[in-house]
């Protein structure tokens, strides 16, 4: 047997027991007669003495031993003299009497405690080891407990479990698709699919009611913090279903796991018009841990002879409380952060509302402190507080604008720490026209349905009336972060049809790619809808953070490689000719 225990279990109470421990040196320290071994394992560390006084032989053992040796111990539990009140096991150490050496270890490449010394290509490089470390232990645990939290809720409201396939059809989420060849159809591809959207709903043409599945996701997109080229969502489909039931089925499960998995109890979800979270946001995924909602200023702002100003769209500013103290640096600082390419705004005015009731700005030259008490009162800014003012095109401006809004609540921590704000945004539009494709997008996906009321004009309406269209589409938004998506789907073909083709399908192109699904429509197609969570991103946001990959047991690197197994890499020939592949090679590469 290689253990009684585990490294984190043994109290005071189990002073005198004999036990086995096995598991990894954290530390060990020699102090001539005794050695101190700190013994880890997943569930804590438990310290260990050898007396070299008992056998020479086990100080011989207890010297070879190095950093994240496998060991295993045998020896009673006794009260320590010293004790260590920072861990669950700090009333007790083992005195020694067997020691054996499971396995030895080479010197790690990097530390294995908390705070680790490696850097973060390395720690990719040695996963396996970084996992070894507690914080990510953590993660990965709790990933394991919310997955059976949300299984046991689901199949509790009688969501039935189903695998879907992963070589597939290309699934239009809106990003690029891997694809696999197929050795045995030569010249053809299979595609990983982005969601399992298509099969959930022919499930629920299939009559199964209720669907769910913790399912892997592939989108070939450009990684961030919380993207991952394979990722995966709680993807869940129902039959005879309102947005309303959705929405709180759903609000059900997120409660509920947050209850069970943080001992938080959520308020009830707000809904939020997209129209709102644009217009007092910027932004479909507002924050709403803090304030600082947009503020339109045309009417006080514009017809004042600054030409910026009266040739923009839009005016809108946002107020920064207590900020007016700000110094010429961190407003020029400001200002750069807006004009980056990646933000895109032209400039940044401001407007300090002195504590002796006086105003400063950066356009004094146009506005006199009349005009500008107007722009404070309309911002609700109290004397001590800075006006930030951005203009240009409407939807561009208040996209800006928010991104400003999140990066000064970052910098002047105005993010309570430990709290979470959930929010339903709901109305979609239907569609997104490109100016640049000059096409229409699907603003969720193509299965999408318009609001009931909205069937007639998309059917009938023109140009300008398509861009107006409202959905019955709804995203989770949790601190800020998008951790669902979802909407009621079309079920009849003829309004199924007339999306693909606002969306530039030709009638053969909708059919070769989707007469599977609208065939199905045919046979009986329940009304239905549903949602799909970013697991990864719950995982990461439930723990009050924002990268995703510390969630994964084994994620991919900025350049979607797995620098661990080398992925990822070329084939050989063989394989190549099997696949029918051309695969050309550059000489020297
Ligand atoms: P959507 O595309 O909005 O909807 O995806 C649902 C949720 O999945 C998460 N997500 C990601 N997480 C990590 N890395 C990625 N690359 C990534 N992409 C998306 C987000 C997102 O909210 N089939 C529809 C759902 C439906 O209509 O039911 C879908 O996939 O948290």
């Amino acid at each position: 047997m290689f253990r009684t225990h585990n490294c984190g279990e043994l109290r005071l109470t189990d002073a005198g027991k004999p036990v086995t421990l096995s598991g990894w040196v954290q530390t060990s320290r020699d102090f001539g007669n005794l050695t101190f071994i700190d013994l880890r394992d997943r569930y804590g560390i438990t310290q260990l003495v050898i007396d070299a006084e008992d056998s020479s032989e086990l100080k011989t053992t207890a010297g070879k031993l190095g950093r994240e040796w496998v060991i295993m111990a045998e020896g009673k539990v006794r009260e320590r003299t010293n004790k260590n009140p920072n861990r669950p096991t700090g009333d007790v150490e083992i005195d020694v009497k067997n020691l054996t050496v499971l396995n030895a270890s080479e010197v790690p490449p990097f530390t294995i405690e908390d705070d680790s010394d490696g850097g973060d290509d390395l720690r990719m490089k040695y996963r396996f080891l970084d996992l070894r470390r507690g914080p990510l232990q953590q993660n990965i645990i709790f990933r394991s407990q919310l997955a059976l939290a949300v299984r046991a809720y689901l199949g509790g409201q009688d969501f039935v479990e189903v695998e879907t396939p992963f070589l597939i059809k290309s699934t239009p989420e809106g990003a690029r698709d891997f694809v696999v060849p197929s050795r045995l159809n030569e010249g053809q591809f299979y595609a990983l699919p982005q969601s399992p959207q298509t099969f959930k709903q022919l499930l629920m043409v299939a009559g199964y009611d209720r669907y769910f599945q913790i399912v892997k996701c592939f989108r070939d997109e450009d990684l961030r913090a919380d993207r991952q080229p394979e990722f995966t969502q709680i993807d869940c489909e129902m039959a005879f279903v309102t947005q309303e039931e959705i929405l709180n089925t759903f609000e059900g499960l997120t409660r509920h796991v947050f209850q069970q998995l943080k001992g938080i109890e959520l308020p009830e979800f707000p809904r939020m018009q997209y129209d709102d979270a644009i217009r007092l946001y910027g932004s479909d995924k507002p924050d709403l841990r803090f304030g600082m909602e947009l503020v339109e200023l045309n009417d006080v702002a514009q017809n004042k002879g600054f030409k910026v100003f009266d040739s923009a769209e839009l005016v809108v500013g946002i107020c920064v409380p207590g900020q007016a103290s700000a110094t010429r640096k961190q407003l020029d600082g400001l200002t750069n952060w807006v004009k980056r390419p990646q933000i895109g705004a032209k400039g940044l005015v401001y407007v300090k509302c002195n504590e002796d009731g006086s105003y400063k700005s950066s356009v004094d030259k146009f506005f006199d402190q009349e005009a500008l008490a107007a722009w404070a009162e309309k911002c609700g800014a109290k004397p001590g507080d800075l006006l930030l003012v951005i203009s240009g095109e409407d939807e561009k401006s208040r996209t800006q604008m928010g991104n400003l809004r999140l990066h000064v609540a970052e910098s002047h921590d105005m993010i309570p720490e430990g709290s979470f704000k959930p929010l339903w945004v709901v109305d979609f539009p239907l569609l997104e026209w490109d100016e640049d494709s000059e096409r229409f997008h699907a603003m969720h996906h193509p299965f999408t349905s318009p609001k009931r009321e909205e069937v007639d004009r998309m059917l009938n309406g023109d140009h300008e009336t398509m861009k107006s269209l409202k959905a019955d589409a709804y995203d989770l938004v949790i601190n800020g972060a998008e951790i669902g998506g979802g909407s009621i789907r079309i079920y009849d073909r003829e309004l199924q049809e007339k999306n693909f083709q606002l969306l530039g399908f030709t009638k053969e192109e909708a059919e070769e790619q989707f007469g599977f699904l609208m065939g199905a429509f045919e046979y009986g197609a329940p009304p239905h809808g549903g949602i799909a969570f970013g697991f990864d991103r719950l995982c990461a946001v439930m723990n009050g953070q924002s990268s995703i990959r510390d969630f994964i047991a084994f994620p991919k690197n900025n350049q979607g490689r797995d620098v661990m197994i080398d992925a990822p890499a070329r084939i050989d020939e063989a394989q190549c000719n099997e696949l029918n592949l051309k695969v050309t090679v550059e000489p020297g590469n």
